[in-house]
């Protein structure tokens, strides 16, 4: 595909002496293999009519040889048709073992960082989403050849701390801590969320004060604070880390907002001196943002001196810089936080900071309830729970496979192929609708669909073990043609899957190319066929399984052995 558009982009150059970058479409078959409107791109720089244009670059490109058919239609589009045996020599030489990666990325460092969840309470589905995007960002990046550096900017800071305490003694015990685990840490944590709101309607603040003291004595390093705040977050930490071993995402750095908080508050303090923050009649200071646009000011230390999200968001990118010198830094985190996130850059910049920084937001999860309105996704109990969504996936994976003879590995494999999945079926920013029967259709846009094609794949590698794979020039490639139009558009979409942020477009080409499979699949013979040809063919499935592999990969998903 590359090479059709730099014979082009070589033409039009001979021809007309300019620049001009040439995009290819797929049109419909009938229409030939690739097109292009160029020439009616080229029509106003040139001040010549389209249709003529396109006849002058049709001339060279038949004069080419490469091209089997090079016709016309309306104002001047063009449309190409290659021989089979041209693509298949096309990929054969592209094809390396890391078919899809480039170097685009090399010599810059990225820092991506998710999956950031809060201590306070069990790991969710509100942090289902970072973690995904986040985890196939990260893979994207290396694929380009960045170098990636990951961090989970844990929520660990702050009020849940004293929230906690206050609760454990009001509303729990030892016995009951040891039972429940974190979401007996949870239940605590909410309960006195209430206790602390009903309160404040009444007009008292015991409570709030005694939230405010812990927060307090942890901070001096009282001995008794340390140690509720060590064990409690040693369950939180311990719930997390499970969590991310079932999602099979992992992260290099684990600094969360309490390492970051002390570091902080310095951090602010050189900001009233060099002028960059101002300091209010309360005591709390603010910096400025009305040359950006903004006029609220963000807040980076409360009246009573506390850090706040800012502050601790304030020393992270400070600590980054100065550690790892990133060339961009990329948050995965939801829409609720842009505008947060928009000050927070524009504070960056009004520090010097050059580094790239980037909020990779997405939208909601969203369901349908029974009555047929949407929103967003819950359950009976309030918030959807990891582990009961993760259960429930292996339960109806379990269901898919039911009969088959399909190990605990590979319905764990499928599940969450289905979970990831359903994240990337559109752009991320668009709110996705959770519904179980559709990210487990083996017929639809789903992961499952496209895990079934590549077992397939493998199956019939398996298979025909014993003979060879080879390329062959002898061979006319006519039946796989569709095929290896699809393997060649890979690696531009890998790239520019990476270059936009955007996994979903990954998505949507593996479902393309299992789609080309299963008809090449159903339609043509390999097992049975002629030893030429069915060596021929095994070396195009196992391309095919290679980018199924490559491309699941990058978006956290495996391929199971059997389903
Ligand atoms: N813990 C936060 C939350 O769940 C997300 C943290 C995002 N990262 C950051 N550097 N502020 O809402």
């Amino acid at each position: 595909m590359n090479t059709i558009s730099l014979l082009l982009q070589t033409i039009i150059h001979d021809l007309f002496d300019v620049e001009q970058t040439v995009r290819l479409s797929r049109p419909d078959v009938q229409f030939g293999d690739y097109a292009t409107n160029v020439a009616m791109q080229l029509a106003k720089p040139l001040g010549k009519n389209p249709r003529e244009i396109a006849e002058q670059l049709a001339e060279k490109l038949r004069e080419s040889g490469a091209f089997t058919d090079v016709t016309i239609a309306g104002p001047g589009f063009i449309n190409l048709r290659v021989a089979a045996k041209n693509l298949a020599a096309q990929l054969q030489a592209d094809w390396t073992a890391s078919y899809g990666e480039t170097t685009d990325g090399a010599g810059k460092t990225v820092v991506v960082e998710y999956p950031s969840q809060n201590m306070a309470k069990p790991y969710s589905i509100g942090h289902l989403r970072t973690g995904n995007q986040g985890w196939a960002v990260k893979r994207l990046m290396e694929a380009t050849g960045w170098t990636v550096i990951t961090d989970n900017h844990l929520g660990d800071y702050g009020a849940p701390f004293g929230t906690w305490v206050v609760g454990f003694l009001k509303f729990s015990s030892d016995e009951q801590l040891a039972e429940g685990g974190v979401y007996e840490l949870g239940r605590v944590y909410i309960a006195t969320k209430k206790a602390l709101k009903d309160e404040k309607e009444q007009g008292s603040h015991e409570l709030a004060d005694q939230v405010q003291d812990w927060l307090l004595r942890l901070e001096r390093g009282d001995e008794q604070a340390v140690d509720y705040s060590r064990r409690f977050n040693e369950i939180s930490l311990k719930h997390i880390h499970d969590i991310m071993n079932r999602l099979k995402i992992t992260t290099d750095h684990e600094l969360g907002e309490a390492f970051f908080a002390p570091k902080g508050k310095d951090a602010v303090k050189k900001l009233l001196e060099t002028g960059v923050a101002t300091q209010n009649d309360d005591g709390s200071i603010i910096v400025s943002l009305e040359e950006y646009g903004f006029d609220v000011p963000l807040l980076v230390q409360k009246s009573n001196g506390a850090a706040l999200y800012a502050t601790t968001d304030l020393a992270t990118i400070l600590y980054r810089e100065e550690t790892w010198h990133p060339d961009k830094v990329i948050y995965a985190v939801g829409m609720e936080q842009q505008f947060y996130f928009t000050q927070l850059f524009a504070m960056a910049k009004k520090l010097g900071i050059t580094t790239e920084l980037v909020h990779l937001w997405f939208g909601m999860i969203d369901q349908i309830n029974e009555d047929g309105t949407r929103e967003k996704m819950s359950s009976r109990k309030g918030v959807v729970l990891m582990e009961e969504l993760l259960d429930t996936a292996e339960q109806k994976a379990r269901e898919v496979v039911a009969g088959r003879d399909v190990s605990e590995d590979d319905i764990k494999k499928i599940a969450l192929g289905a979970i990831k999945f359903s994240d990337f079926t559109a752009d991320r920013r668009t709110n996705i609708l959770f519904d179980w029967d559709t990210i487990f259709a083996l017929t639809g846009f789903s992961g499952p669909y496209i895990q079934y094609a590549s077992v397939r794949v493998n199956k019939l590698l398996a298979d025909t073990a014993n003979v060879d794979s080879a390329y062959s020039d002898s061979y006319d490639y006519e039946a796989e043609k569709a095929v290896f139009a699809k393997l060649l558009e890979y690696p531009q979409v890998v790239t520019l899957a990476a270059r936009d942020l955007e996994p979903h477009k990954v998505a949507t080409y593996l479902y393309e190319l299992a789609r080309e499979m299963n008809r090449y699949y159903e339609t043509t013979r390999v097992s049975d066929a002629e030893p030429l040809e069915k060596t021929a063919r095994r070396d195009v499935l196992s391309k095919v399984s290679q980018v199924f592999t490559h491309g699941l990969g990058l978006l956290g998903i495996e391929i199971p052995s059997q389903m």
